[in-house]
C-alpha cells in the first residue's frame, strides 16, 4: 500500500476523475477526505468506498469561497490532526466564445479554477510545512498548453495558471520537504468530458494518437504516482496525461 495512513484531500471528488482518484487512494491505504461543493455526490463517492473497506470523509467545500475553505480546513484539522496530500482536482468547464465572455463568466470559472487551487494550498501549506511532508497535485488541461480547442479562453486560461501556481509553490514549497506537481490531462470519460457537443468529443477522439479518450482511473494513477513517494524526487513536474496528442 503507497499510501497507508496518510490523510489526503481530494477536491470534485463526487464524481469523475476525483471519485476515481479517491477509490485509488483509498485502496492504497489513505484515510481520504472526499470533498466537493456537491455534498450528496461526495457522500456517494464515500459510501462506495465503504462498501470497499476503505476509509472515506465526506466534507463539503465550495472552492470558490474563501471563508469556505478556511472553515474546511479548520474541520479537517480538528477531525484528523494533519494534512499530507491535497489534490486540487475540482474545475469547471467553460466553452463561451471569445467576444461573447463576460466578467461573470470569466470570474466564475477563474474563482473555482485557479483561485481556489491556489488558497486552498496556501491554508494547508502551513500544516504540511510544520511536519515537513506534503504531496499537493494539481490538475491543470491540455487547454492551457493549447490555446483552449473546445475550450472557452477563461478556462484555458484558468488552466494555465494553475501550471504556473504549481512551479511557484514547487519552489516554494521544496525546502521544506514538499512535492508539488500537475497533471494534464487531454480528454478523459468523465461527466465533464461527455457534457461537449458530440461533433466535438468525434473530433477530440480522432486527434488523438492512441485513438481514444483516457479513463479515469488513468489519470487517478498518474495522480497517485505524483502523490506517493514513489515520486519523492520529483517537484515542479507537469506531467502530461494526454494520450500523446500533444507531445512538448
Ligand atoms: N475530463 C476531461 O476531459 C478533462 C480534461 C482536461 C482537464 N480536466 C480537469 O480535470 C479535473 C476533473 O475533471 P472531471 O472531468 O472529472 O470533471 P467533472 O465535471 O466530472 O467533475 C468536477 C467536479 O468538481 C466539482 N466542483 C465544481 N465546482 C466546484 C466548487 N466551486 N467547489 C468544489 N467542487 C466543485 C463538481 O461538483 C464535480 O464533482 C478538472 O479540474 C478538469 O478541469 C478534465
Amino acid at each position: 500500500m503507497r499510501l497507508k495512513d496518510k490523510v489526503s484531500i481530494i477536491t470534485g471528488a463526487a464524481k469523475g476523475i476525483g471519485k476515481e482518484t479517491a477509490l485509488i487512494f483509498g485502496e492504497e491505504g489513505s484515510n481520504v477526505i472526499v470533498t466537493d461543493i456537491d455534498l450528496d455526490g461526495a457522500s456517494e463517492t464515500a459510501s462506495l468506498m465503504h462498501d470497499k473497506g476503505y476509509n472515506a470523509t465526506p466534507m463539503q467545500l465550495d472552492l470558490s469561497k474563501l471563508d469556505n475553505i478556511k472553515e474546511f480546513v479548520k474541520r479537517v484539522l480538528s477531525e484528523f490532526s494533519r494534512i499530507d496530500i491535497l489534490i486540487n482536482n475540482a474545475g469547471l468547464f467553460s466553452n463561451v466564445p471569445i467576444l461573447e465572455m463576460t466578467e461573470n463568466e470569466w470570474d466564475k470559472v477563474m474563482n473555482v479554477n485557479l483561485k481556489g487551487t491556489f488558497f486552498l494550498s496556501k491554508e494547508i501549506l502551513p500544516i504540511m510545512i510544520q511536519k515537513k511532508y506534503g504531496k499537493i497535485v494539481n490538475i491543470s488541461s491540455l487547454a492551457a498548453k493549447r490555446g483552449g480547442v473546445t475550450s472557452g479562453i477563461n478556462y484555458a486560461s484558468s488552466k494555465a495558471g494553475v501550471i504556473s501556481v504549481t512551479k511557484c509553490l514547487a519552489k516554494f514549497s521544496a525546502p521544506f520537504g514538499i512535492n508539488v506537481n500537475a497533471v494534464v490531462p487531454s480528454f478523459c470519460d468523465t461527466p465533464m468530458f461527455r457534457g461537449l457537443p458530440p461533433e466535438k468529443q468525434d473530433s477530440a477522439i480522432k486527434s488523438i494518437p492512441l485513438g481514444r479518450i483516457a479513463r479515469p482511473d488513468e489519470l487517478g494513477k498518474a495522480i497517485l504516482f505524483l502523490a506517493s513517494d514513489d515520486a519523492s524526487y520529483i517537484t515542479g513536474e507537469i506531467l502530461d496525461v494526454n494520450g500523446g496528442v500533444l507531445m512538448d
